[in-house]
């Protein structure tokens, strides 16, 4: 994996590009990140603005895996906007492009938004699923929880309607997370011997 990740970079018109072509493919390979394929660039370039829009005048933070030079991954870091959530985020379009999928790329996406909430000092993130693609799975193989869910949130589509499930990891604080770098440094001071 040549996966690396960039936090909050600049918002040229190249990667607005980029990251409206991922969503909108994603979307159409079954992705649940706000549509229902089958969606154009056209449909997802306003929503994608309006999210855009959050990050170049904060406080939501953009996180980006890029491969080989190219836009692979991404999630957004939503701020709550409430003074008595200001301790934690919701990830929100968690998403891998499909050529790529399947590659422990979003699990590493995932692990790094952590690191970066975990450095801010936060408490926990959540992230809200749709029902019905398994992919609480994936969640829950990164420590997630479910806290809640909404039956029936979602209409996808006539007779089609799904649970919202609402998916929460506590991060470490700042004790716990002095000590796990300590046993990580002292784990791979063993490995070497
Ligand atoms: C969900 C998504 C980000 C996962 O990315 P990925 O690169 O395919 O995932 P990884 O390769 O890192 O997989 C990590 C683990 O999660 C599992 N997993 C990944 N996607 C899954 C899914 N949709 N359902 C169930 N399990 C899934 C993998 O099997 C793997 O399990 P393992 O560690 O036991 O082998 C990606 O599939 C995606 O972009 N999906 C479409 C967009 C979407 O629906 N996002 C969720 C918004 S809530």
């Amino acid at each position: 994996m040549s996966l690396s990740f960039v936090l909050d970079p600049p918002l040229t018109d190249a990667l607005r590009a980029d990251i409206v072509a991922l969503w909108t493919d994603v979307t159409n390979a079954g992705g649940a990140v706000g549509f229902v394929a089958p969606v154009t660039r056209d449909q997802v370039r306003p929503v994608a603005e309006a999210a855009l829009a959050g990050v170049a005048a904060g406080p939501d933070r953009l996180l980006v895996g890029v491969d080989d030079g190219r836009v692979v991954a991404v999630l957004f870091l939503a701020d709550n906007r409430f003074p008595l959530k200001a301790h934690w985020r919701v990830l929100k379009r968690v998403m891998v492009d499909p050529a790529s999928q399947g590659r422990g790329y979003g699990g590493a996406l995932m692990r790094e938004a952590a690191a970066v909430a975990t450095r801010l000092g936060l408490a926990g993130l959540q992230v809200t699923v749709r029902d019905g693609h398994g992919l609480d799975r994936f969640y829950r193989g990164l420590g997630f929880r479910e806290v809640g869910r909404v039956p029936g949130a979602l209409r996808i589509g006539p007779g089609d309607d799904r649970d919202e499930l609402f998916m929460w990891l506590d991060l470490p604080q700042p004790q716990e997370a002095a000590s796990t770098a300590g046993s990580a440094a002292a784990s791979a001071t063993s490995a070497d011997g």
